[in-house]
């Protein structure tokens, strides 16, 4: 049985007081849209929710999260563990905070801070070297898709990227970039396609594959309904307490 993740990804959002605010009114709405009204304990220990924060919120979040059965995860670690990298941040810093779960090769780190696979697998290595789950993102463009590049670019990120890794200890999020953040989702078939097309690549059936792109509150029963899919990772719709305690709690 592979573990259902529900993972929130807040981008640059949020201050400190607006993080507490947001986990004040989120705890709220996990109860409340819950079906049966169980103890938010018992709802999240059922699937994991994850919160990737700013680095500037993590202390806070990680603080505020205590005994909710809440997991916090970063956006980014640097491959080293100390040194003259100004402006980065390491894996013992992260553990040091409390973080568990680091997402890793995110598009917007690729396309505006000129990621590459090579940087992304030292950063899985990074990451694992120091007990953090990294999420590792992969996904295709729109001109990619319409090439019908779609597979061939997919398994190439995967194959970079994950040489050397140690896949038991991993999660990897399929995003197509075209899907995110523009309200168009991917059909839930084709994203249970090439998630399943991940999983037989990677050649491990318990891996735990989420998709990302657009996903609410009204696409995530049938996101979720899908065999070869996990658990998301939700951008936008994460800002918003209600809206995602609702994807939380999808039935
Ligand atoms: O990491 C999350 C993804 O980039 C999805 O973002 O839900 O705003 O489309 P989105």
């Amino acid at each position: 049985m592979r573990p259902i993740l529900i993972a929130g990804n807040w981008k640059m959002h949020k201050t400190q007081a607006q993080a507490r605010e947001f986990l004040r009114e989120f705890g709220t709405a996990l109860q409340s849209s819950s079906q049966d009204s169980v103890p938010l304990t018992r709802t999240v220990s059922e699937r994991q929710v994850i919160l990737c924060v700013p680095y500037t919120d993590l202390a806070v979040v990680v603080e505020q999260t205590q005994g909710s059965g809440i997991a916090v995860g970063a956006q980014n670690l640097h491959w080293e563990d100390q040194g003259a990298f100004t402006g980065e941040i390491s894996g013992p810093m992260l553990v040091e905070l409390g973080v568990r779960y680091v997402i890793v090769g995110h598009s917007e780190r690729r396309q505006y801070f000129g990621e590459s696979d090579e940087t992304v697998n030292q950063r899985l290595a990074a990451a694992q070297r120091h007990g953090l789950i990294p999420i590792l993102c992969v996904g295709e463009s729109k001109h990619q898709r319409d090439q019908g590049l779609t597979e061939s670019w997919i398994l190439e990120q995967l194959d970079r990227g994950l040489a050397g890794i140690d896949l038991e200890h991993l999660v990897i999020a399929y995003e197509p970039i075209w899907a995110i953040g523009t309200g168009e989702t991917c059909a839930a078939q084709e994203a249970n396609r090439v998630i399943g097309l991940i999983r037989q690549h990677v050649g491990q059936a318990h891996l735990s594959i989420l998709y990302g792109g657009s996903v609410k509150a009204s696409n995530i029963d049938e996101i979720m309904a899908q065999p070869q899919i996990d658990g998301v990772l939700v951008g936008g719709a994460s800002l918003e307490p209600k809206e995602f305690a609702r994807i939380a709690n999808y039935q």
